[in-house]
């Protein structure tokens, strides 16, 4: 495929916005149409021709073969404005050095820490409710997910009035980043209460983080958190330089954590909440395996290979309602499908 020629159009595009506001208003409802066009379907961002994969094995080949299909195209580059080159971002021949930099903040040891701040902030929340209320379940964990990946990220670096801004900084950007990605870049750049809000956000969150950056590598300290393993990566393959992850690559690297962990991990709690309000048998039974695994201790990475039905509510739930399926695709395969065409 060297062209776009012989793609078929999706209807609707509108001047100058393409199919932005369509993606927009109803994605789901716009990207399942636009299989009735075919396997391949041209719509445009802005006024970027871009091309969506709407087949199965197409799909998987342009998921697995990441050299042809490189990052890159209009919808990366607007990412790229808050997320830098971080790992979501970052085009392949970038992606390897990242990837192995990263790789030891996520060992079975760092894990286990994790999983207990995680504990400790879902036990706080899950006390806060109580019989009768009633919440938004939705925004409550996005709130719980937030907190965690603060928390995991930076353990007590964050004083708590820093701490709520930038969670609620994250809050603003998430609202924010896909419409951005699918409208033009002169629509998200007009001085609207929206727009400043977003990019107010954005940059205090990166100065934020730049800042605790600066700290620790005055203190020296190993705080056994997401932020120290990052800092302490050394990736011994590297030519030249002493293989670390540079302060703004640690940046990038953070927010790119802290946006594709918040979003997916409430969407998929949210989503198993409301499956086991539907199926009462299967809470029960998830109840039962429960306390039977933890025996009144506070849930820990250890137990994780014991909840055996728990994962597969967890799983099963990501097979029915898979997360940030809407920025995936967006941010993925137009890049990486324009790259080829172009
Ligand atoms: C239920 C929760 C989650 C789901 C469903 C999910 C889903 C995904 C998906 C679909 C991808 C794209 C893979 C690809 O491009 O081929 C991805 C990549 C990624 N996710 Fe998650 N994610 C979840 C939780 C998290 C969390 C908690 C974090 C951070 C702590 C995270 C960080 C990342 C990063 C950094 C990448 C890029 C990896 C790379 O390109 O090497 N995700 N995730």
């Amino acid at each position: 495929m060297s062209t776009l020629n012989g793609i078929p159009h999706a209807p609707g595009a509108w001047p100058l916005l393409g199919h932005g506001p369509a993606l927009f208003r109803d994605p789901l409802g716009f990207i399942s149409s636009s299989r009735a066009h075919g396997d391949l379907v041209q719509i445009r961002l802005g006024p970027h021709p871009v091309v969506m994969v709407c087949d199965p094995d197409i799909t998987q080949q342009v998921l697995r073969d990441d050299r042809t299909f490189d990052k890159g195209g209009p919808a990366i580059e607007r990412g790229m404005e808050l997320l830098g080159n971080g790992l979501t971002t970052c085009p392949h021949s970038e992606h390897r050095r990242q990837r192995r930099l990263c790789q030891p903040s996520f060992c079975p040891e760092r894990l286990s820490d994790y999983a207990a701040v995680m504990s400790a902030e879902a036990e706080t929340t899950a006390t806060s409710w109580c019989d009768g209320r009633v919440i938004d379940v939705n925004r409550e964990v996005t709130g719980l997910a937030a907190q965690a990946l603060v928390q995991t990220m930076f353990s007590t670096a964050l004083p708590s009035s820093t701490r709520y801004r930038t969670t609620s900084d994250l809050a603003t950007v998430l609202e924010g980043i896909f419409s951005r990605m699918v409208l033009p870049p002169q629509l998200t750049r007009l001085p609207t209460p929206g727009n400043r809000r977003y990019g107010q956000a954005c940059s205090r969150i990166r100065s934020t983080i730049r800042n605790i950056i600066a700290e620790r590598r005055t203190a020296a300290t190993d705080s056994r958190d997401l932020l120290s393993t990052l800092l302490g990566a050394v990736d011994t393959d590297s030519q030249g330089g002493d293989g670390a992850l540079t302060d703004a690559e640690v940046v990038d690297q953070v927010v790119t954590f802290f946006l594709a962990g918040t979003d997916t991990t409430a969407n998929t709690i949210s989503w198993a909440l409301h499956l086991l309000s539907q199926y009462p048998r299967f809470q029960e039974r998830l109840h039962t395996e429960v306390d039977h695994v933890l025996a009144g201790s506070p849930p820990a990475y250890a137990h994780l290979e014991d909840l055996e039905f728990t994962r597969r509510v967890i799983t099963e739930t990501l097979r029915l309602y898979p997360p940030a399926w809407r920025a995936w695709a967006w941010a993925t395969w137009p890049g990486r499908v324009r790259a080829r065409v172009s």
